[in-house]
């Protein structure tokens, strides 16, 4: 697991939830000869794509297409569920081929195809109002030392499970977290739109979202006069991340093309993006974080022989249709302040492990310990509650709530009270 920026929560986590890694599609390197450089793009994704080819990947795809001396032609798909096996990979039913052979925008460590030399690193960024709360800081992590007053009230938005929300929690800014979802249900909705919906109006005080969507924040807010402080990336945070285009798996020759073309054109393509605003990196200011790999399977632990929920859950004779009461109801809204780095459900993400899983190894009193303490292993690290009443008063609860979860007695999302 590592840290994974805004983009692809809207992206990776949806094609890792997706798709296991899929076997390596055997591709015939000669294939026909290319009539059009085939491109797959969401139509709505700005300040990525769109299908009013406005999008930075737009204007790059057209750069490519040029150098190949071929006509751009898109398929345009949702960047949701799923987007590289219903886009690069997918067959056209004709038998004409693949929909597409190029995808512009990836991160270069992307487990779904094969990725061309980086053309661009970029990094998170802190939006704040220009004549707002923030407006004295000179830079993101100025954040840091503000006092307790200037702390007072202060939101700032961030998407469950992005560095944003991991760096305000090992920050003790937890409480200035404002958590927005990673995904909304309206596919025309540009990614971070709910965020810049709530800096203009108010709601909260400033985002942390990635580099081009700060910078489209920027360029399109109309309310408020927006400005944007790159985020540095700190030993367990990484806000840069390298992108790349892909092609299938395979196609190595076809890859060292687009990465040919990527690279007698890097000026232009830096032009580009330096139109759009978005803060760029060099590879030698970008931090020099390493993928961070999955924590170790933790050594068989004592079970516990007492049910914590046993005396808390309602269900009709054949085990449906159950309901808790207040004891685990307050566990349920206690497990709310997890939800951003473990998910909305528990069953972990990028950036924190399952706590469906982690219920099955770990015993009561360890897991007190941790959640009271924080603990910090090779996933990254958990904060410590014992600071926060709404947790620590509920950890009974919290707990009996989490284990009934792991059980599968229960199941996610709000469940009725008896
Ligand atoms: C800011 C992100 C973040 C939040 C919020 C968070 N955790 Fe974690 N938690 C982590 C990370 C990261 C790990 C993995 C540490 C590792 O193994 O490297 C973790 C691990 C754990 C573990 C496993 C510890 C172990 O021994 O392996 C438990 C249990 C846990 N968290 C419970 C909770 C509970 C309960 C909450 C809510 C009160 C919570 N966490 C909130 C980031 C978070």
């Amino acid at each position: 697991m590592k840290p994974t920026p805004l983009l692809w929560s809207l992206f990776s986590l949806l094609l890792y939830a997706g798709l296991a890694a899929a076997p390596v599609l055997a591709v015939d390197e000669t294939g026909p000869q290319r009539k059009a450089l085939k491109v797959c793009a969401d139509p709505h994704y700005q300040p990525f794509s769109s299908n009013d080819l406005s999008g930075y990947e737009n204007r790059i795809a057209t750069l490519i297409g040029k150098a190949l001396n071929l006509p751009v032609e898109y398929t345009w798909f949702p960047q949701r569920m799923g987007f590289i096996r219903n886009t690069l990979r997918k067959e056209n039913p004709d038998g004409s081929g693949y929909l597409c052979d190029l995808v512009i925008g990836v991160p270069k460590e992307f487990e779904l195809a094969t990725t061309t030399a980086p053309y661009m690193r970029s990094t998170y960024a802190l939006v704040t109002a220009v004549d707002g709360k923030l407006a004295s800081l000179q830079q993101a992590g100025e954040l840091l030392s503000l006092n307790d007053a200037q702390k007072a009230g202060l939101k700032i938005g961030v998407t469950e499970r992005s560095p944003g929300a991991l760096w305000l929690a090992r920050h003790n800014l937890f409480a200035q977290l404002a958590p927005y979802r990673a995904q909304s249900g309206d596919p025309e909705e540009f990614p971070g739109q709910p965020l810049l919906n709530d800096l203009e109006a108010g709601k909260i005080d400033a985002a942390i979202v990635w580099g081009p969507t700060a910078a489209y924040f920027v360029r399109t807010g109309q309310a408020k006069k927006l400005r944007l402080l790159p985020m540095v990336s700190e030993p367990g945070v990484q806000f840069d991340f390298a992108i790349s285009a892909a092609v299938r798996f395979g196609e190595d020759e076809w890859q060292q093309q687009i990465d040919t073309i990527l690279q007698t054109n890097a000026t232009q393509i830096q032009a580009i993006l330096q139109e759009y605003g978005i803060p760029l990196m060099t590879e030698t200011t970008a931090a020099s974080a390493q993928p961070q790999t999955q924590a170790e399977t933790a050594p068989e632990p004592e079970k516990t022989t007492v049910t914590p929920y046993a005396d808390h859950i309602q269900c009709d004779p054949d085990g449906k249709n159950c309901k808790i009461d207040l004891f685990l109801t307050k566990g349920f809204r206690a497990f709310g302040q997890c939800q951003v780095c473990h998910g909305i459900d528990g069953s972990g993400s990028t950036i924190a492990p399952s706590l469906l899983e982690k219920l099955k190894e770990l015993d009561k009193d360890t897991f007190y310990n941790r959640v009271e303490n924080g603990y910090q292993g090779q996933i990254g690290v958990m904060p410590p509650w014992k600071d926060n009443p709404n947790i620590m008063n509920n950890l009974d609860s919290l707990y009996a709530y989490l284990k009934a979860r792991s059980d599968g007695v229960i199941p996610a999302g709000t469940i009725e009270r008896y």
